[in-house]
């Protein structure tokens, strides 16, 4: 029987340690939140591709299939239509889709909703038209997308959208491993500033562009963290992590991607106790982690809020992509 509709839903994204280096090609470690995307897509019989993502600021947006990444495209439909333009190439059909996406978080927290809306989507779309991609094929479709979209990415967002649990990712998905570890004590601060990853990334080039031999050894540096920070997470040495996690803001503050904002929530949940805090992702804005005990956590929390900081209630480590409903 052939179907008509599928719904999929993929999860966000933490950044734990080696943002921007991961960029040049070393490694990081990502983990998959709990709070996720869902895209649904139903066959419409018309020469058209509809989308409702209110989540991401738009409406009734309509095209007929030949315009697919054609004309102006606002930025919260890049990826989707990007994605299902390519696939078209790929698989081409008779009639077009309807999409309705929704989010359990805000798109501007950096928890990777453009990553988790690209998965979402691509799996559905293989569900629908019942074609089978292993999860190194659904990467390279998303990712053939970022780059299309962004230029630039490690693709470590999608990894965690896919595979889900808390990887050690080698860009692009050349190595991706579920790292074993039990659950942790974790605070996730938001500081109320939105950051644009592209704009940071940039940021690092040309700082590396102007510092090529410094930036470069900080870039080593990361390396040998993220490499430490695996092992310690596999034993379930948090105060260890905490540590790593220091080490590796410092450096994050010498490729100046660090904010007034994120010190100020850092500093905030060291002064309370905790191991070790770092912000997570592009920086500029977004969100900040600390690792703690059980014992420090409200103390904590209570101290980034405090400082002005929103703090995330979110689960670590969950579950990759899958299908809610066909
Ligand atoms: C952004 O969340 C993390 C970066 O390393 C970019 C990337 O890996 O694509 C800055």
């Amino acid at each position: 029987m052939s179907l008509k509709s599928v719904m999929a839903s993929a999860p966000g994204k933490l950044m734990l340690f080696g943002e921007h280096a991961v960029v040049y090609g070393t490694a990081c470690i990502v983990t998959a939140v709990d709070q996720r995307l869902s895209v649904k897509i139903t066959k419409n019989g018309k020469d058209a591709f509809h989308l409702e993502a209110p989540d991401l600021g738009l409406s009734a947006y309509s095209k007929t299939i030949s315009d697919l990444g054609k004309k102006n495209l606002p930025k919260s439909v890049r990826f989707i239509e990007l994605l299902y333009k390519r696939f078209l190439e790929i698989y081409p059909q008779k009639e077009g889709i309807d999409v309705v996406t929704k989010s359990e978080f805000s798109s501007s927290f950096g928890f990777g909703s453009s990553s988790a809306v690209s998965v979402a989507f691509a799996y559905a779309l293989a569900r629908l038209y019942k074609i089978k991609f292993s999860k190194r094929e659904l990467f390279d479709l998303c990712y053939q997308a970022v780059i299309d979209v962004q230029g630039v990415g490690s693709g470590f967002d999608l990894a965690a959208a896919i595979w889900g649990g808390t990887l050690y990712y080698v860009p692009p998905a050349k190595r991706v491993e579920k790292l074993s570890i039990s659950r942790f004590p974790m605070v996730v601060g938001y500081t109320g500033v939105g950051a644009d990853t592209p704009t940071l990334i940039r940021l690092v080039a040309s700082l590396k562009g102007k510092k090529n031999k410094k930036v470069d050894e900080i870039f080593s540096a990361i390396e040998s963290i993220v490499e430490r920070a695996k092992g310690s997470m596999e034993l379930g040495d948090w105060e260890s992590v905490g540590l790593l996690m220091q080490e590796n803001q410092k450096l994050l503050k010498k490729l100046q991607v660090s904010s007034v904002e994120l010190d100020r929530l850092i500093r905030a949940a060291e002064g309370a106790g905790s191991w070790g805090a770092k912000l997570s992702g592009a920086g500029g804005g977004d969100c900040m982690i600390a690792v703690c005990s059980i014992g420090s956590k409200s103390k904590i929390i209570k101290a980034i809020e405090k400082v002005g900081g929103e703090v995330m209630d979110v689960g670590l480590g969950a579950e990759g992509v899958r299908i809610e409903s066909s």
